[in-house]
């Protein structure tokens, strides 16, 4: 599919069928993941892939899913980020994100629902995911089988003359 085709096509998901997502497309995800670019190359994205029933239900503590089938806790290792020199900026949300889009955007064109999750709580995903230190949880990217149409922003964007200035 053209590329803005597949932008204009996604929303976020709030309504997942039970049926699992096959092994073949998780690992398409996954490896969209991975070809992510990050900042000089320092590669400090891990992600967890959470499709058991007990790993779902420890998510769920953290934050809501929507009774997905499939979960991805990305996370970024702080100690391996690239630094800006400059005013020590680390790109350890930056790099997690990139590896959240592309993973997102695989799974759209694979014909999968997706949502982003920011709103949960990184000290229950420490927790039940035994995360080290500086292993910071930055994403969620919840995917599955779609049960809705929309959603309520869906293609609800501010207009080019706002969004842009040429300089
Ligand atoms: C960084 C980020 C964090 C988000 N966190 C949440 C979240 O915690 N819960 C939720 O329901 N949606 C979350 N969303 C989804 C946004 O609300 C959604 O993308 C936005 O309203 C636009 O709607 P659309 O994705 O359907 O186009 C998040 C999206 C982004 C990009």
């Amino acid at each position: 599919m053209d590329f803005n085709e597949l932008v204009r096509r996604r929303y976020s998901s709030r309504s997942y069928k039970p049926d699992p997502v096959e092994e073949d497309k998780i690992r398409s995800i996954l490896e969209a993941g991975r070809l992510a670019p990050t900042a000089r190359n320092d590669q400090p994205v891990r992600v967890i892939a959470v499709r058991s029933k007990e790993g779902l239900a420890k998510l769920e503590e953290a934050g809501h899913i929507y009774d997905a089938p499939l979960a991805f806790i990305v996370c970024s290792d702080r100690n391996k980020t690239w630094t800006r020199s400059y005013d020590g900026m680390k790109t350890t949300d930056i790099d997690a994100s990139i590896v959240t889009t592309h993973m997102m955007y695989e799974a759209t064109d694979m014909g999968l629902g997706t949502l982003w999750v920011c709103m949960f709580k990184p000290d229950v995903i420490r927790k039940n995911f035994g995360l080290d230190d500086d292993m910071i949880p930055i994403n969620i990217l919840v995917v599955g089988y779609k049960d809705d149409t929309t959603s309520k922003n869906h293609g609800v964007r501010i207009p080019m003359d706002e969004f842009v200035r040429y300089a």
